[in-house]
């Protein structure tokens, strides 16, 4: 697992971007970090792979303090994944997908039928390993970035709003697929999100915070949506319609022969 212990981080000019954040972060499950925008979210993330250091506490990963590692070393189990996918526009979706197997010094042939397989994994055609991103839609060059993290097989996925970009009906298909992929591959993965029904949908846990870096709340989807530990978070779930959908599920488990003609 990931522990977050005490964790504090001052950027140089004083914005204190995260406070005192403690949290257990478990293996194969997926932790969502959601709140507002500008409450820590991508820093808490980035301190993971140490893209930004901490200025106070303690990141470990199975018990192992992460700044006993080479950042380059550490990088090697963790994929990351980022809003907007962030693909080389000049390489083509094979060799971007290639990209960690290539560094790491894998031979040409088997780096790319690994991303070949994995092209099929994240439910693309494989005609597009030849293309450019910018051949690709939006919701393409996601899924693309998600194949990407995943080439050398890393343990951990930091994800910073990878669905956030694309419309509401390619998110859903993302969200859904994403969901699938992970039934399989059960990384541990930490998903950021400002979208709260997506955070309800996606985590197994949700860590709500609120600007100035501080958790407001760690909970099951279940138990945040029934018991908002105060206002903020009762705010911040305001008019979600997590709840209904929620619900809706649980009814369907409950009666499988249920008409599912209409959600209520
Ligand atoms: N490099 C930086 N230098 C100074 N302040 C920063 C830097 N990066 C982020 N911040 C500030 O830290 C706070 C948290 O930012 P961030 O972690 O990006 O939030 P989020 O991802 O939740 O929107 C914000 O107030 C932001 O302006
Ligand atoms: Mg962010």
């Amino acid at each position: 697992m990931i522990r977050f212990d005490g964790v504090t981080k001052r950027y140089a000019d004083g914005t204190v971007a995260v406070d005192a954040l403690s949290l257990d972060i478990p293996t194969g499950q997926i932790t969502v970090l959601v709140g507002p925008s500008g409450c820590g979210k991508t820093t808490s993330l980035r301190m993971i792979n140490r893209m930004v250091e901490p200025t106070g506490g303690t990141i470990s990963i199975d018990g192992e303090d992460i700044l006993s590692k080479e950042p380059a070393q550490l990088r090697r189990g963790i994929g990351y994944v980022i809003q907007q996918a962030g693909l080389f526009p000049h390489r083509t979706i094979i060799d971007n997908i290639a990209t960690v197997p290539y560094l790491l010094g894998w031979d040409k042939k088997k780096a790319r039928a690994r991303a070949m397989e994995l092209l099929e994994r994240v439910g693309l055609d494989l005609r597009m390993a030849k293309r450019y991103p910018f051949q690709l839609s939006g919701g393409q060059q996601q899924r693309v970035g998600v194949a990407r993290a995943l080439a050398a097989d890393p343990p951990i996925m930091l994800m910073d709003e990878p669905f956030s970009a694309v419309d509401p009906i390619v998110r859903k298909s993302l969200q859904d697929e994403f969901l699938r992929l992970q039934a399989e591959l059960k990384k541990t993965i930490v998903f950021v999100t400002h979208d709260i029904d997506e955070a309800v949908k996606l985590g197994h846990e949700i860590a709500v915070m609120a600007v100035g870096g501080k958790l407001a709340q760690l909970a099951t989807p279940e138990e945040l949506l029934a018991a908002p530990e105060d206002g903020f978070v009762a705010e911040f779930l305001g008019g979600t319609r997590g709840l209904r959908r929620l619900r809706f599920a649980r009814e369907l488990d409950a009666e499988p022969a249920a008409s599912t003609s209409e959600e209520p």
